[in-house]
């Protein structure tokens, strides 16, 4: 959903991270990571294999302690976390462990039954198994047992377990990876109904650039373990400069101009030569140009300071 389509978001603050360090050994993953979340936002966390986003992810699920830094969830601090709050969070893990012996079926109506004494006027919990499994496209195999889905069969279940107790918050790592195209773009109605219908907030990250613009309100990208840009998809591709590019022949010669003024650019080109123009084309920066200028030059900020470090060890 696109804040424009959207109706107005509430703005109580779901997800509240301040300052979040995570150190494994002596490699310090997430050295400053600070944002926050409202109720019902849909926000995309990208960031380069190994930028910590499911280390991130595990840390506000609770599922991971944190070296340092202020975190709360849904107004608790995730490391202590009692199972009334569990109940109302959604995880979808990068990976799952196994219950290849249980069917489909059985399972969501299973893990559905723990989530029953935590329902309230407003929600009802669990979503009712055989709803689940048509929401997520698993009718036809709701008998089958787990070991013998494929690969994007097997994902679909994991988003519907993350479903299960109809969570006011849910966590997506990775969610459609080794989903066909029609799976996926059912994923995305699945995610706009859960954004739309029930408010649902969502914190999803995911390497599918595409999917992000129809999916975000909001993107964050984490790299070098910090948040290093937090907007909107317009938002982020302002900060590109010379962003849009204008293609157009006049008399038969092609011309190719870059800006970020362009409906000025072709305002004036129409004044100055009218329709001896043809073939205009404009195009906007797409959401892979933003995201990998963004990246790029945070890395190349990066690495100027580990050289000034370098020089300047080297100079004592
Ligand atoms: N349990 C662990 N012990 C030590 N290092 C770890 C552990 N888990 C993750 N790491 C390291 O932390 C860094 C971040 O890993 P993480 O899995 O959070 O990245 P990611 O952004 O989710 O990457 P991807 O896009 O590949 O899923 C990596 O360098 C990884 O090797
Ligand atoms: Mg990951």
């Amino acid at each position: 959903m696109k804040p424009s389509e959207g109706k107005m978001k509430s703005e109580e603050v779901v997800l509240d991270v301040d300052g979040l360090r995570m150190r494994y050994g002596t490699n310090d993953v997430l050295q400053d990571v600070t944002f926050q979340a409202r109720h019902g936002e849909v926000l995309a966390l990208l960031g380069p294999n190994g930028a910590g986003k499911t280390t991130t992810i595990e840390i506000l699920e609770g599922f991971r302690m944190r070296s340092a830094g202020r975190v709360t969830v849904l107004g608790a601090d995730p490391a202590h976390g009692a199972e009334q709050w569990r109940a109302r969070v959604g995880v979808v893990l990068q990976s799952w462990r196994d219950h290849g012996k249980w069917r489909v079926r059985e399972l969501l109506a299973h893990l559905g039954l723990y989530y029953a004494c935590y329902a309230t006027e407003l929600i009802q919990r669990p979503w009712d198994a055989d709803d689940l499994v048509a929401a997520v496209g698993l009718t036809e195999h709701a008998n089958k047992e787990i070991k013998m889905l494929s690969g994007g069969q097997r994902r679909r279940l994991d988003v519907a377990i993350g479903l299960v107790g109809r969570p006011e918050l849910l966590f997506l790592d990775e969610p459609t990876a080794g989903f066909d195209p029609e799976a996926r773009r059912e994923f995305h109605d699945l995610v706009h109904s859960l954004a739309e219908k029930e408010e649902t907030t969502i914190l999803l990250t995911t390497h599918d650039l595409n999917e992000t613009e129809k999916l975000a309100d909001r993107i964050l990208i984490l790299n070098g373990g910090r948040i290093i840009a937090d907007g909107t998809a317009e938002e982020l591709a302002q900060r590109i400069v010379g962003e849009d590019e204008v293609r157009w022949t006049r008399d038969g010669q092609h011309f190719v101009q870059s800006t970020n003024t362009s409906t000025k650019f072709v305002s004036d080109l129409f004044k100055e030569y009218g329709e001896t123009i043809a073939d205009l084309e404009v195009r906007r920066s797409s959401l892979e140009d933003t995201y990998l200028s963004l990246v790029h030059r945070a890395e190349s900020g990066q690495n100027a300071i580990a050289e000034a470090k370098d020089v300047e060890r080297m100079t004592r």
